[in-house]
């Protein structure tokens, strides 16, 4: 069984890459490398999947997870520079899938070793990237 916690964070982001020309930059990045940032709504889904608690019917209090993607993650991504006030993205590119993992990896070590844990970020309605650990 899986459940989900929805939570939302707005932040600025550049991507480029240390070394490539702002030419270069402009031409992988596009305006996602404008050297001014720019910013995104994100949309970030924290999928936990395990079985359902015969005593609680719950496979995870939602509350608790919610404190958990709140107080780990979008308190401190939420109206930030991810490139600037973000350690984590000092020296990786802060793109829908890099976004992910970090996220994934922050809270993995926070939650309990028997669920499965997946984040699918939405940098756009279009646009989005899942991870699952593999
Ligand atoms: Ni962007």
């Amino acid at each position: 069984m899986k459940v989900c916690r929805r939570e939302t964070f707005n932040a600025a982001h550049r991507l480029f890459k240390e070394g490539w020309s702002d030419e270069k930059n402009e031409e992988v990045f596009g305006k996602c490398s404008n050297p001014n940032y720019h910013g995104h709504n994100y949309v970030l889904e924290t999928w936990v999947e395990g079985p359902i608690d015969p005593e609680t019917g719950y496979v995870i209090d939602l509350k608790k997870l919610k404190e958990l993607v709140r107080g780990e993650v979008t308190d401190r991504f939420d109206h930030a520079n991810l490139n600037l006030d973000c350690p984590e993205f000092k020296n990786i590119n802060p793109t829908c899938e890099n976004i992910a993992l970090v996220i994934w990896n922050i809270l993995r070590v926070k939650l309990d070793e028997k669920y499965k844990l997946t984040v699918r970020l939405w940098e756009t309605e279009n646009n989005v990237s899942e991870y699952s650990g593999e």
